[in-house]
C-alpha cells in the first residue's frame, strides 16, 4: 500500500504517531496513514476524531464488534480472577469453549493456540501423525492437498500449504509435502492422491483468496473422497466460523462432517486464540499417554482471558440471533450489490454467503474510477467507511455480526456512490 495513496491528510496529531511507530516498529504491513484510538460496535474513532463506519472488523476479529459490552464483562471478570497457571491444569474458561465448540460443530476435541497459522500448524502437524499411524503401501502418508488462491497462514508449514506465490516468495524451500490443485474441483483432487496422501485441507469459501465459493456438491464430494482413500478432511474455518457466514461453521451450509476444523480470528473477539478442532480418530494422536509424551503444545495456548471471551461469544451468538441476523443482512447486501452490478459494468460478480461479501471488480470497464480494489478501498475510507481489497479486484466486506441494518445500508450506498452508481 502506498503512503502517497493517501485518504486523509494526516494532522500534526496523526502524523506524530505516524513517525514514532515508523522509527520503532517492523514495517511488514503497508498501513493508511491513520491512527484508530477508539472503538465502539461498528464505529471506529481515529486520532483526530473523525468517525469510520466498520465494515471490515478487524480481518474478522472484532466479530461482535468494538467492545461489545458482554465481552468487556467476561474479560474484566477473568481479568480479576486469574490470566494463566499453564496447562499443567485443568481451568474452567477452557472447558467451557471446548464445550461450545463440541456442540455447535461436530463433536471433537480442541487444542487451543493462537492464531489462524498457528491453528493450522496443529491441523498439518495431526495429519502427519495419522499418516503414520495409518500408512499406504510405501510407508508413512504424509502429503496434503490445498487449493490453489486458497490462504492458510504465514508460518512454515501453512505457507507452505497456502498456495499462493506472493506468500511463499523468497522464504523457499517450502515444506514438502503440499499439492495445490484448483480449487472447486473434485476430479483434480481425484487425480492428485496419491499412496502419500493423507488429508484435503480447504476453505468452506475462500476467504483472502478473493471470497470464492465453491460448488453445492464440492464439500459433499470431498467427504466421500476422503470416505474412500481414509483421508482426514480439514476445515480451515478460520475466515467461515463462527456465524461469519450465516451457519456456525462454513462446512454446515453443506451438511458435511470435516475430521478437523481450525477456526481463530473471530472465535477471539479480537483477542488471540486459535483452535484445532478434531474428532476421535484425529483427536487421539495428540493423546500424550498414547504418544509417549507432549504431542504437540504452545505454552499460552488457552489463557483464560482469550478462553472467557470466546466462550462469551458463542453465548452471545446464540442469545442474541446473530446467525439469523446475519443470514437477512447477507442477503440484503448481497440482493443491493447484485442491482448494483447488473447497473454498472465496473462490477463484474457480488458473490458470498451471510456476512461474508465479495465484489469482483472491472477496472478495465468503461467509467471506472479506479484501477485497483484498493483504490475503492481508499475513496471509501475518504467518506468514513472501511472495506477491504481482497487481491487487487475484489473489494470486501465482512462487518460485525452485530451490524444495525441502517448502518449497513449506509456503507453500502457510499460502495455505490464511489463505484459509480
Ligand atoms: C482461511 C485462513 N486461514 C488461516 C489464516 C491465518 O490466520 P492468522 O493470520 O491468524 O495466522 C487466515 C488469515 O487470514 C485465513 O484467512
Amino acid at each position: 500500500m502506498n503512503r502517497t495513496a493517501s485518504p486523509t491528510d494526516s494532522t500534526p496529531v496523526t502524523q506524530a504517531i505516524i513517525d514514532r511507530h515508523d522509527q520503532y516498529m517492523s514495517i511488514n504491513y503497508g498501513r493508511w496513514p491513520i491512527a484508530m484510538v477508539r472503538g465502539e460496535g461498528t464505529t471506529l474513532y481515529d486520532a483526530d476524531g473523525k468517525q469510520y463506519l466498520d465494515l471490515f472488523a478487524g480481518f474478522g476479529g472484532p466479530l461482535l464488534g468494538h467492545c461489545h459490552p458482554d465481552l468487556v464483562e467476561a474479560v474484566t471478570q477473568q481479568a480479576k480472577q486469574l490470566w494463566f497457571v499453564g496447562n499443567l491444569f485443568h481451568t474452567e474458561p477452557q472447558t467451557l469453549l471446548a464445550e461450545r465448540i463440541a456442540k455447535h460443530g461436530f463433536g471433537g476435541r480442541s487444542f487451543f493456540c493462537h492464531s489462524g497459522a498457528d491453528a493450522n500448524e496443529a491441523a498439518i502437524k495431526v495429519a502427519r501423525l495419522y499418516g503414520g499411524a495409518n500408512p499406504g503401501k510405501s510407508g508413512a502418508r504424509f502429503k496434503v492437498i490445498t487449493a490453489h488462491r486458497s490462504f492458510h497462514g504465514r508460518t512454515f508449514g501453512a505457507m507452505a500449504a497456502t498456495a499462493q506465490e506472493r506468500v511463499y516468495k523468497g522464504f523457499e524451500p517450502n515444506v514438502p509435502g503440499f499439492t495445490h490443485v484448483p480449487y472447486n474441483d473434485l476430479n483434480a483432487i481425484e487425480q492428485a492422491i496419491d499412496d502419500h496422501t493423507v488429508a484435503i485441507m480447504l476453505e468452506p469459501i475462500q476467504g483472502e483468496g478473493g471470497v470464492n465459493l465453491p460448488d453445492a456438491g464440492y464439500w459433499p464430494g470431498l467427504r466421500k473422497l476422503c470416505d474412500k482413500h481414509e483421508l482426514l478432511l480439514i476445515a480451515d474455518e478460520v475466515w467461515t466460523g463462527c456465524g461469519r457466514t450465516g451457519k456456525w461453521f462454513g462446512h454446515q451450509h453443506w451438511d458435511v462432517k470435516p475430521d478437523v476444523m481450525t477456526l481463530a480470528k473471530g472465535v477471539g473477539g479480537g483477542l488471540p486464540v486459535g483452535v484445532t478442532c478434531m474428532a476421535d480418530k484425529a483427536a487421539e494422536l495428540f493423546d500424550h499417554r498414547k504418544h509417549g509424551g507432549v504431542a504437540h503444545a504452545t505454552t499460552l495456548g488457552g489463557n483464560l482471558l482469550s478462553m472467557a471471551v470466546a466462550a462469551r461469544i458463542f453465548d452471545v451468538i446464540e442469545r442474541d440471533n446473530l446467525l439469523a441476523h446475519a443470514t437477512q443482512l447477507g442477503e440484503h447486501a448481497i440482493a443491493r450489490l447484485q442491482k448494483l452490478a447488473d447497473a454498472l459494468p465496473t462490477v463484474k460478480q457480488v458473490r458470498g454467503k451471510g456476512l461474508f461479501v465479495g465484489l469482483e471488480l472491472d477496472p478495465a470497464a468503461e467509467g471506472a474510477r479506479f484501477e485497483t480494489s484498493r483504490d475503492v478501498v481508499n475513496q471509501c475510507l475518504q467518506r468514513g467507511v472501511l472495506v477491504n481489497a481482497a487481491q487487487t479486484n475484489v473489494l470486501r466486506i465482512a462487518p460485525a455480526l452485530t451490524i444495525e441494518r441502517d448502518a449497513l445500508d449506509r456503507g453500502l450506498d457510499v460502495i455505490a456512490e464511489v463505484l459509480g452508481g
